[in-house]
């Protein structure tokens, strides 16, 4: 007899073991059907539970599953799972069983005691990839000069079956406290390699890693929890101090201090920020800035490494005294059209003919900032007021500049006709405007030149390419 019939004869149960193909079957079965059937998937490992409500005792449990190729309607002939036949707990890991994550599959189980069976329970369905979960990441820590340096490994790491099929697509989140009765939780997203900075020294941290995966974002679970504590700090007087960046009209400079008296060189370094996002140990990755080799200026112009806007830049100074000795600054991250910061541009104002105010524009960055105008789409805002003793009124409009690469003119020009505009000055927002200051007698609507319609910008837009 075959499956088929089988599975019409419900409360039945083959027996071959005695070599005669026949079914035993007892009637109507008394043995309840699993309930609340549940599929929980950790990366590859798949583990199926349900309940039993029945009075019986000794009755084991066998599932079965069928799944759908791409799509398809009909599924597979019902089959045994491997690792959930003949149970006695109410759990079972089969694991084994999958292999195709993106199938759609059907599990169902049922009772079991000696000949007698339930009836199948009902039909649990499931996607496996739509249903997995991400298992934790692996953590090392090691506590050294104040700082936690943490080692992250992603969760199917040395795994020859694999959900998440690519490890750069993970993020991590880190959550640290510290471990004492009024713990305050700081989360902070982190790379494989990384340092956790801005510790008490002497002080016990606990903390936790979870993965997510940045092409569904789906979060992770997190990391056992780890705890460990910080040393002290060993201050060297003279490491550089206070990096910052100077970035003005995509002309880059980086400044720090340092108190120490005797003769120090420094040497500027430079890290592409996706080195950071591998799981390579990137300390060796670092390059010297051009120019900024040996030095004992507190400055160094790099804006030979921004050679593409886009991506991320690390700096840090490397110091070292008479003996050689050297101590690595802390890091400063470049992005460049953010961390850049556009300069107020150039006008021109003339109102000869009496009428109109000419107004003519050059673009932040002078016309070699060939950068400038590729990389920003730059609008202006005028602002223009009525030279009286009281200045109880403010005109201000916003007016998109249409620069095309090819543009050999940066000059916007624009006409203030000759009308009253009267806006509250709490309408005009200073925030990121850096103004250049000019003044006339005459304040007015502004008409553009070359097409009025492309000029209705919004304070957002403005505000937003500023940023
Ligand atoms: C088990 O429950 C059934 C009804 O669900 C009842 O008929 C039977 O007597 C119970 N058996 C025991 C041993 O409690
Ligand atoms: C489950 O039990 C049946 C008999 O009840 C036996 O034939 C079968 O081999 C068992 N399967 C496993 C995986 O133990
Ligand atoms: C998956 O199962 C294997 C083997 O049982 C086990 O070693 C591993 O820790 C499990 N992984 C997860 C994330 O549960
Ligand atoms: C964390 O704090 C608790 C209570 O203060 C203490 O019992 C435990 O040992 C501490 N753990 C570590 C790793 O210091
Ligand atoms: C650094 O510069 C000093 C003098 O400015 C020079 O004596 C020294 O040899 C240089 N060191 C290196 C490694 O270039
Ligand atoms: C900084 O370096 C850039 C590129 O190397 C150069 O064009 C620029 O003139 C330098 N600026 C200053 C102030 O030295
Ligand atoms: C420091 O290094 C430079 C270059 O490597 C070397 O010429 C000099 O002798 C060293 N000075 C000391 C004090 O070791
Ligand atoms: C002012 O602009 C007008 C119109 O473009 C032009 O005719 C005039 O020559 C300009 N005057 C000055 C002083 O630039
Ligand atoms: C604005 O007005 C003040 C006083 O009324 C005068 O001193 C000043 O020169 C004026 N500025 C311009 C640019 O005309
Ligand atoms: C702006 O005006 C100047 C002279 O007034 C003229 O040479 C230039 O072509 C004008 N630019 C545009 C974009 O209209
Ligand atoms: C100036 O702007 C006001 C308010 O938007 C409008 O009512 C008026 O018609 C405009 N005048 C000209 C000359 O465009």
């Amino acid at each position: 007899m075959g499956m088929w019939s089988l599975s019409l004869l419900q409360g039945c149960k083959g027996i071959q073991a005695l070599g005669l193909d026949r079914y035993v079957c007892v009637g109507q079965t008394n043995l309840k059907s699993p309930q609340d059937i549940q599929v929980y998937v950790v990366n590859t490992n798949f583990t199926l539970r349900w309940k039993y409500t029945g009075n019986d005792t000794d009755v084991t449990f066998s599932a079965e599953y069928r799944w759908f190729e791409d799509f398809k309607i009909d599924g597979t002939e019902w089959k045994e799972l491997p690792g959930c036949q003949n149970d006695t707990r109410t759990e079972c890991d089969f694991s084994s069983a999958i292999t195709e994550y993106y199938d759609k599959h059907h599990l169902r189980i049922r009772t079991e005691r000696r000949e007698e069976v339930s009836p199948w329970s009902s039909i649990f369905e499931m996607t496996p990839y739509d249903i997995a979960q991400i298992g934790p990441p692996g953590i090392e820590l090691q506590s050294i000069n104040g700082v936690i340096k943490i080692k992250v490994s992603p969760p199917e790491a040395n795994q020859v079956q694999k959900m998440w099929i690519d490890d750069l697509s993970f993020k991590y989140n880190l959550v640290i406290w510290e471990n004492s009765s009024n713990a305050e939780f700081r989360s902070q997203s982190i790379f494989p390699t990384d340092k956790i900075d801005d510790l008490a020294p002497d002080t016990t941290y606990c903390l936790k890693v979870q993965a997510i995966y940045a092409l569904d974002s789906k979060e992770g679970l997190f990391s056992p929890i780890h705890c460990i504590r910080t040393t002290r700090k060993v201050r060297v007087p003279f490491c550089a101090t206070n990096v910052r960046i100077l970035a003005l009209n995509m002309k880059f400079h980086l400044h720090w201090d340092n108190r120490y008296k005797q003769h120090v060189s420094y040497n500027v370094q430079y890290l592409s920020g996706y080195l950071k996002k591998l799981y390579d140990d990137y300390s060796v990755k670092w390059r010297n800035v051009p120019g900024c080799e040996n030095i004992t200026d507190t400055q160094c112009n790099f804006s030979s490494i921004i050679t593409a806007v886009s991506g991320t830049f690390y700096f840090r100074v490397e110091a070292m005294n008479e003996y050689n000795k050297s101590c690595l600054s802390n890091e400063v991250k470049v992005i460049p059209l953010v961390t850049n910061e556009i300069g107020p541009p150039d006008i021109k104002v003339n109102i000869s003919d009496g009428v109109l105010l000419h107004i003519q524009i050059y673009p932040s960055g002078g016309s070699e900032s060939e950068v400038m105008r590729h990389n920003y789409d730059l609008s202006y805002r005028i602002l223009y007021w009525k030279n009286s003793s009281n200045n109880e009124g403010f005109g201000g409009q916003l007016f998109n500049s249409p620069y095309r690469s090819t543009a050999e003119e940066p000059i916007e020009n624009c006409s203030i006709i000759e009308t009253i505009i009267t806006e509250d000055l709490n309408q005009i927002d200073f925030k990121d405007y850096k103004p250049s200051k000019q003044s006339s007698r005459d304040s007015g609507n502004y008409s553009n030149d070359d097409d009025t319609s492309g000029s209705k910008a919004s304070e957002e837009t403005l505000e937003k390419e500023i940023v």
